[in-house]
């Protein structure tokens, strides 16, 4: 999608921090701008903050856990700007427990939010999307842990690695379409996600009982210490546009994590050699 200026992004977890950095890139791009978060305050002063710089912006309080709340985000959405030429399926939760820790409820949040949000995005989007004709543009957010494992995060993992294939699979099915798709892979960022559990008991509560996380403190601290050092979501967000309007598949902000990626990848490559090696001795 070659022109921004004048089309409509819609992001989820606009609020903070990757999802505010690609919003506020979207505006600076000249598109009008669509909030959805679940964290009323900030949503509403991100949506101010932008329209102060001259662009239409506005907050829809959403709980992408809930299909009905997506849909209403989407009515919203084309009640104001007629059409979506941009979205952005980004908001997520992360939960650093082990497995043997984890509760029904810690993977019902983490699958909810991470995976079943960016699900619900795309039931209660694309449908207007194909519809509207002309070019668009899907990002949904993965992470370097939907393309290799984060030891101590293995529902985030799961999720993650979810999005990655599900994504993988839409933008072959989407090209036809005139809809373009690419994959946002972060490494560490500087935002808010050590403490995610803020929004767990408003994203659950609405449909069901929740006894809290079983993630320690001090695994979420150390979220939150690693992700301090991490990059400016501005920056991110920044690259966000320029690999939109030249639809690349895969948007890697992280260079330096190279080497985990092709650990794995020589790690998969040596099951198909050792399995070999198994069977010509059966
Ligand atoms: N920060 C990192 O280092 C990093 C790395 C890789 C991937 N990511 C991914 O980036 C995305 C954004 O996370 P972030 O790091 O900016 O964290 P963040 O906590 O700063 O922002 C996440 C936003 O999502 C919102 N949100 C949470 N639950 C929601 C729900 N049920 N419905 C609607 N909104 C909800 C939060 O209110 C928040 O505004 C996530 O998908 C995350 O997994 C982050």
């Amino acid at each position: 999608m070659e022109q921004l200026a004048g089309g409509t992004a819609v992001v989820s977890g606009g609020a903070s921090g990757i999802g505010l950095g690609i919003a506020r890139a979207a505006a600076g791009e000249g598109m009008h701008v669509v909030i959805a978060d679940i964290e009323e305050g900030p949503g509403e002063e991100a949506a101010a903050a932008i329209a102060a710089t001259g662009a239409r912006s506005l907050f829809v309080r959403t709980n992408v856990m809930d299909l009905d709340s997506v849909e209403a985000l989407a009515d919203c959405a084309y009640a104001e700007f007629g059409r979506v030429d941009l979205l952005c399926n980004n908001a997520g939760v992360h939960h650093p427990s082990p497995v043997n820790e984890m509760s029904r409820e810690d993977w019902r949040w983490l699958l909810g939010v991470n995976l079943e949000g960016v699900i619900h995005g795309l039931l209660a989007f694309l449908p207007r999307m194909r519809e509207q004709g002309g070019e668009s543009h899907i990002v949904n957010t993965s992470s370097l842990a939907g393309l290799a494992p984060l030891p101590g995060g293995a529902g985030y993992t799961a999720s993650k690695f979810a999005v990655t294939g599900l994504t993988e699979v839409l933008r072959g099915e989407l090209a036809p379409h005139r809809i373009g798709v690419s994959l946002l892979c972060p490494g560490p960022v500087n935002t808010n996600i050590g403490s995610s559990a803020r929004n767990r008991r408003s994203a659950l509560d609405e449909d069901g009982e929740d006894a809290g996380g079983t993630a320690g403190r001090d695994a979420e601290a150390h979220v939150s210490a690693v992700t301090s050092r991490g990059m400016d979501p501005d920056l991110v967000g920044r690259l966000v546009m320029a690999a939109v309007m030249a639809n690349d598949r895969y948007i890697i902000p992280h260079p330096e994590w190279r080497e985990v990626i092709e650990t794995r990848s020589a790690r998969l490559l040596q099951g198909f050699d050792r399995a070999g090696e198994l069977l010509s001795n059966l």
